[in-house]
């Protein structure tokens, strides 16, 4: 296709616009800013075959392209509104042209590097919006020498596991236990996972980031600066630029780790064992990290509550029965119950995977099917007593459905000042809870009560976790805290989810977002917002 020059585009616009009228104006204007943006990427990248990265809804592969990093089906439906266009860099100067461009047709960009966000909020908006999709972004080149990898925000964490596997079987990274979430939404978002208790949050093992801010400048970590270095660690993606690429520290993992999964129903004395998992996951050795499942089963037709405890430890089975021996003889950990495998062999396990699946599965960005869910969180800092934990068996009992999941923080995690990135939440915490609930269709009567039902789970909890305010994680998005409907909302409602999320970390937030972003270019329903913005 032929380009034309870059003073022509307003013209062009012009004569696209009274000659349409044939057309509905929703097609004639979403077709001139098809062209008017191909253009302005045309003469931003100086490339005249720019236009197989950007899709318009009149695409044949639009959808596919949409549906293929859409990982909660809730926001799969025909009512959910579509972007625009979606654009899908190859390269860096794709994504500064990018964000110039939609900022010149003045549209807003929603970023999406795995699509895993809970609410959404990378791929739908209640605006007229475009995509950035950056899952062809996802090059990882790992420097044995400094232990330290460049990782494209498309990468998935799976990719990444398996490449420092590739490279060596004593390294790993702390990151999520889930295989297909995006680096760019994991780590702009704080992240944490099976090493959390030994090496903290994926963030305290990133060294250098690249970004494109609002003019379209490609920064590293030297020229954007130690603030907005700080916030894109934690302080969320989409508030402050487009993130290309992380640099990330490995950390040492043995030859050999070790896993078990152990569970027992109330008449398995569940409640003594959730009991003392509360005083001893978050302040046992740092090598071992237990996460415990609430749910309800039904075991011979009766509902009934049953725990899981997964741990992963990083080292071998016979001093794990020996620690739990000590410090947790209720669980009766056995040697039986323990299988020791490679650091790589365990994340596929904790992907959900059976025991003995090549770690190539890791490599598998597919997700076959995706149900329909909600999340919430919390954070526990008193154990929850007896009768607390007695009343969440009742409770859930009582829905029939719904799950709770622990896990548990302390030892590295209380090391670290709460300042040191904009995740708050370390020292003084137990553990870390999520609230879930899936189901896999799409009536609006069973949202409806499933929603009612993850909120009252949600109510019961209120004397049990943290307040003033009451903390939720930036990664297990929660639309219900307050969103910020730009230009419709005031700069306090921001503030109410922003306090949640940050806490004392806020105020940074805020100063940075004003610096580098005044206008309030990059945003979303979560974003942190500048003090003088009024969109
Ligand atoms: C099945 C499942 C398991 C999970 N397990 C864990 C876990 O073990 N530990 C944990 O900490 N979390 C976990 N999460 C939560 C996960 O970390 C977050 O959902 C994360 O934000 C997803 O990143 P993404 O890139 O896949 O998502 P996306 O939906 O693409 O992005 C999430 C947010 O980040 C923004 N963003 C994405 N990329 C960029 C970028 N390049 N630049 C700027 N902003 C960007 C988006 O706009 C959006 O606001 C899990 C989620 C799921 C669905
Ligand atoms: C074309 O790009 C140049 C910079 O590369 C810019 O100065 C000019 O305004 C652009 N023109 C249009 C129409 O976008
Ligand atoms: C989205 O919907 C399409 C069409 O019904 C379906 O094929 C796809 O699996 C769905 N994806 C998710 C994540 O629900
Ligand atoms: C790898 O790291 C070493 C040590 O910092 C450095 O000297 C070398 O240039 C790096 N290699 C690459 C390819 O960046
Ligand atoms: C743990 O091992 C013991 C002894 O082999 C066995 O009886 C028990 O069922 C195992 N527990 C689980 C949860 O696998
Ligand atoms: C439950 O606790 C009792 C009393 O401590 C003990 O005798 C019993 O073996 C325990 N049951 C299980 C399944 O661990
Ligand atoms: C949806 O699933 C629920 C529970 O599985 C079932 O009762 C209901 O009939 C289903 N509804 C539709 C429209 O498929």
């Amino acid at each position: 296709m032929e380009i034309p020059n870059p003073t022509s585009c307003v013209l062009f616009l012009v004569l696209v616009f009274f000659s349409s009228s044939s057309f509905s104006s929703a097609q004639s204007s979403d077709a001139t800013v098809y062209q008017m943006f191909l253009q302005c990427l045309s003469n931003q990248t100086k490339s005249p075959d720019v236009s197989n990265i950007i899709y318009s809804q009149s695409n044949p592969a639009y959808t596919a392209v949409l549906r293929a990093y859409i990982r909660n089906a809730r926001f799969n439906t025909s009512a959910t509104r579509k972007p625009t266009i979606i654009i899908t860099p190859k390269q860096e100067t794709h994504v500064q042209a990018a964000v110039i461009c939609t900022k010149q047709v003045g549209f807003r960009l929603k970023i999406r590097s795995g699509g895993h966000d809970y609410e959404g909020i990378s791929y739908r908006s209640d605006n007229p919006f475009f995509i950035l999709d950056m899952n062809n972004m996802r090059d990882i080149v790992i420097n044995m020498s400094d232990e330290t990898a460049w990782v494209g925000v498309g990468a998935t964490l799976g990719e990444v596991y398996y490449r420092i596997s590739e490279k060596s079987k004593l390294h790993g990274y702390p990151g999520g236990v889930c295989p297909t979430v995006g680096v760019g939404g994991h780590v702009s978002g704080g992240g944490y996972g099976n090493m959390i208790r030994k090496y903290g949050l994926t963030v305290d093992n990133v060294v250098d980031a690249k970004i494109v801010d609002v003019k379209g400048n490609l920064l590293d970590r030297k020229s954007m600066g130690e603030d907005l270095f700080w916030a894109i660690r934690g302080g969320g993606g989409g508030s402050f630029g487009a993130i290309v690429a992380y640099k990330i520290k490995l950390v040492k993992v043995p030859e050999t780790v070790t896993i078990f999964r152990l569970e027992r129903t109330l008449t398995q004395n569940a409640t003594d064992i959730a009991l003392k998992w509360q005083s001893v996951a978050p302040k046992i050795d740092p090598n071992l990290w237990m996460r415990m499942l609430l749910e309800v089963v039904t075991v011979n037709n009766d509902k009934t509550c049953r725990i899981a405890i997964l741990a992963e430890y990083l080292e071998d089975a016979n001093s794990l029965v020996a620690l739990l021996g000590e410090e947790f003889p209720e669980l009766g950990l056995k040697k039986e119950n323990c299988t020791e495998m490679s650091w790589i062999e365990s994340a596929v396990w904790w992907g959900g995977l059976d025991i003995g699946t090549k770690p190539e599965a890791l490599l598998d960005r597919d997700v076959e099917s995706a149900d329909f869910f909600k999340m919430k969180s919390d954070y526990v800092q008193t154990p929850i007593p007896r009768e607390g934990l007695e009343g969440i068996w009742k409770k859930m009992i009582e829905l029939e459905k719904g799950g709770l999941e622990f896990n548990a923080y302390g030892g590295r995690m209380n090391e670290i000042p709460a300042t040191e990135t904009p995740v708050a939440h370390r020292a003084g915490n137990l553990f870390k809870v999520q609230y879930s609930i899936s189901w896999n269709n799409a009536s609006a009567e069973l949202e409806k009560t499933n929603l009612g039902v993850l909120n009252t789970l949600f109510t019961y909890m209120t004397p049990y976790v943290s307040k003033n305010p009451r903390g939720a994680y930036l990664n297990y998005r929660d639309l219900d805290i307050g969103v910020n409907n730009f230009g419709k909302d005031t700069y306090a409602q921001g503030e109410v989810y922003g306090r949640k999320y940050f806490n004392v970390n806020f105020e940074r937030l805020v100063e940075v977002k004003t610096a580098v972003d005044p206008e309030n270019f990059f945003g979303n329903e979560q974003s942190i917002r500048p003090l003088t913005s009024k969109k």
